[in-house]
């Protein structure tokens, strides 16, 4: 019998400190969103979803059509269910907030409704990230959505791909379901999935390198010399897309610093964070070029940060490389 993510969480619920049936219900607030939203990928084209929404959104984007319709179907999805406190999105400058008492509004969800935008229009895989923080009793609702990330409470993404993935975790391992399009659920596929120790890939848009820093050149020439091992370079555009390949065959995903984003080009609070708790989960590891990313103090709701994540062995060689 089929087991659906509602059921898992149901069963992960014991594992969730203090979470009561909320918990499952804001999930499904999530995963109805993202089924919303992949229905409209599915007929992009038919439909008039492609393309600039004609707008720039905080980050200095011009925001594509499918990144203002992700980013209200989790705003629509979420801001209904009472357990909502606020919601952060890649796509509004400040968080939305709900006037809700601290003991109803009990969690904060963190999104990038549309990863990979750049992708739309040329039907590569795109996706959704989101990461779960809990409303701290003390300080203001600032102070708890910049929680940072060994803080969270769940994290997970959708990849809609040639099938429609999430994966998701709640700390005690991670979980995939693929969309089963004739239920319309989330069905159960991968249970405690481990990120192999050693991966044949690495993964970064090496049109940068020679504006990143040294140690990143002298990393991606050690790789390709055949001298740590043979591999093969596989970049997407999409982070979700090349973090679940990574998560499912192990290798490495880099965007260290350049001249352009000195700090980075990924957001902490709803790329780095989220994947850096499940590649944590699975075995793998996730870093900033200095020290881990889950222990980073977020100052603010869109900072950037250098992002790299993946296996244990060629992490551990980054660092080696980078120390020197
Ligand atoms: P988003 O579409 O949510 O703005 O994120 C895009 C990100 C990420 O998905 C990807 O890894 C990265 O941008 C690609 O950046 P470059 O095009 O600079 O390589
Ligand atoms: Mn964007
Ligand atoms: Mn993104
Ligand atoms: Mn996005």
């Amino acid at each position: 019998m089929v087991v659906t993510v509602q059921q898992h969480i149901q069963q992960q619920q014991a594992d969730i400190t203090a979470a009561s049936g909320t918990f499952s219900l804001l999930l499904g607030g999530i995963t109805l969103a993202t089924k919303i939203i992949e229905a409209k990928i599915r007929t992009a084209g038919l439909s008039d979803v492609l393309g600039a929404f004609g707008q720039t959104n905080v980050q200095g984007e011009a925001q594509q059509k499918l990144d203002v319709f992700a980013n209200n179907a989790l705003l629509h999805c979420l801001g209904a269910r009472d357990m909502v406190a606020a919601l952060v999105s890649e796509e509004d400058e400040e968080p939305v907030t709900f006037d809700r008492s601290p003991d109803k509004g009990k969690y904060i969800v963190v999104f990038d409704p549309l990863d990979g935008s750049s992708n739309i229009d040329v039907n590569v895989n795109v996706g959704t990230i989101f990461s779960i923080l809990k409303r701290q009793p003390e300080g203001d609702l600032q102070a708890s959505v910049l929680q940072p990330g060994y803080k969270q409470v769940a994290a997970g993404y959708v990849v809609y791909g040639p099938s429609t993935v999430l994966v998701y975790t709640t700390g005690n391992g991670v979980h995939s379901f693929t969309l089963d399009p004739t239920i319309g659920a989330f069905v159960l596929t991968a249970e405690k999935m481990q990120m192999p120790k050693h991966g044949p890939y690495y993964s970064t848009n090496e049109a940068n390198a020679e504006e990143w820093p040294a140690g990143y050149r002298t990393y991606i020439d050690t790789l390709r010399s055949g001298t740590a091992g043979t591999y093969s370079s596989r970049y997407i555009g999409s982070l979700v897309a090349d973090f679940h390949r990574t998560l499912l065959k192990g290798g490495v995903f880099l965007y260290p610093p350049t001249k352009k984003q000195p700090k980075g080009k990924l957001r902490l609070l709803y790329e780095a964070n989220p994947l850096a708790f499940i590649a944590e989960q699975a075995g793998g590891m996730a870093s900033n070029g200095t020290g881990r990313v889950l222990d980073i103090q977020p100052e603010a709701i869109h900072q950037r940060t250098p992002f790299m994540i993946g296996s244990e062995r060629e992490m551990t060689l980054l660092a080696e490389v980078l120390a020197r």
